[in-house]
């Protein structure tokens, strides 16, 4: 048996610790393991190396992917499909794990339906896919997150400031949320609730009549304004570039910028906005990520095992088990509003 790996989409801490136990796990069952490069890309191209031993030796605590990645989507190129197909024929792969996000695990899914033996594993920073509570990554992403808001905490109360930061969160505020839950934010702005920008100032306002100087709002990259202020012509979304990837995504960041802008005026208070930005995808995996992606890559191998293809690991509480690739697609995890309805508790 020989198996093929690739990490796909947006990179983020815990990818390698995925990789390494994949290979760990393989190796001791008696397989072949082989590396596909910057991931459906490097299918297409059949750009791959055998994965051994060595080569994922020290990786654990390393973050991003040695595989690299890429937002390749080969149903975006003519003969893509085929491609892949006749690829993982070419090079023997009897069975590919896929570790991504929401586009590359539509891409698994379609690529099973054609044929090919598939396990998903789900990482990002964004834990917005379905059918798992926690996907790799996320747990860092928070943790950095918390901590810059910690930091700014400080900095906002010397100078008595609004502090916007922004965090990522493309469609979904669960960075916002739990990073802001546990930095203690006053406000939280996330994509599922449009938001009254003269409700948050009056949260402001609320909390500053209370004898509080200086305040702290976070920001979800992809939250949306309920009435959007007359600075976008192009829509809801704050963009910093209109182009879409083969996904179909823009590039989101800027909106902290808009809503500090909004506060200083609207309350006349000094505001500043930090954009975490790729901050959060960036250095070593939580202790969390890393037991959860070695969790998950040994899953994987078991469920080859079983021949159980067209799957997903997924951790449901601490338990590790798997969903099928069909219930995961088509559709994102949304926050949980009764988490956010805690947090709004603490507002203002
Ligand atoms: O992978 C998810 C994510 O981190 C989103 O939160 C963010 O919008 C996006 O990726 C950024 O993508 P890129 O690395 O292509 O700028």
């Amino acid at each position: 048996m020989r198996i093929g790996i690739l990490t796909g989409g947006g990179d983020c801490p815990g990818l390698n610790a995925a990789i390494r136990s994949v290979v760990r796990k393989a190796l001791a069952s008696g397989y072949e393991t082989i590396g596909i490069k910057y991931g459906w890309k490097g299918l297409m191209k059949l750009d791959i190396y055998p994965l051994d031993l060595n080569n994922i030796s020290g990786i654990l605590p390393r973050g991003g992917t040695i595989l690299g990645t890429s937002r390749t989507n080969p149903y975006k190129h003519p003969d893509g499909e085929k491609s892949i197909l006749e690829n993982l024929e070419k090079a023997g792969i009897d069975a590919l794990v896929a570790i991504g996000g929401e586009d590359t695990l539509s891409v698994a899914y379609k690529l099973y339906k054609a044929g090919v033996n598939v396990i998903g594993i789900p990482k990002t920073i964004d834990n917005d896919v379905r059918g798992t509570d926690y996907s790799i990554g996320f747990d860092t992403a928070v943790n950095i997150a918390m901590e810059a808001i910690d930091r700014i905490h400080t900095t906002a109360e010397s100078h008595n400031r609004v502090a916007v930061v922004e965090v990522m969160g493309r469609h979904t505020g669960w960075i916002a949320l739990y990073s802001g839950l546990a930095g203690g934010a006053d406000v939280i702005l996330i994509p599922e609730k449009p938001f009254d920008i003269d409700q948050v100032c009056q949260i402001i306002e609320r909390r500053h009549a209370r004898g509080k100087n200086f305040s702290i709002v976070v920001v979800a990259e992809g939250a949306k304004f309920k009435v959007e202020p007359q600075v976008d012509k192009d829509g809801t979304l704050i963009v910093q570039d209109l182009r879409v990837d083969e996904f179909g995504h823009v590039r989101l960041g800027g909106i902290g910028n808009l809503v500090a802008d909004q506060i200083e005026k609207k309350t006349g208070m000094e505001a500043r906005a930090t954009i975490l930005g790729h901050i959060q995808r960036g250095g070593v995996p939580t202790a969390f990520d890393r037991i959860l992606a070695t969790r998950f890559g040994v899953k994987a191998v078991e469920l080859i095992n079983e021949k159980k293809f067209g799957y997903m690991t997924s951790i449901q509480g601490n338990n590790i088990t798997e969903i099928e690739l069909s219930e995961v697609v088509g559709g994102l995890k949304m926050v949980d509003i009764e988490l956010f309805e805690v947090a709004e508790v603490f507002f203002g």
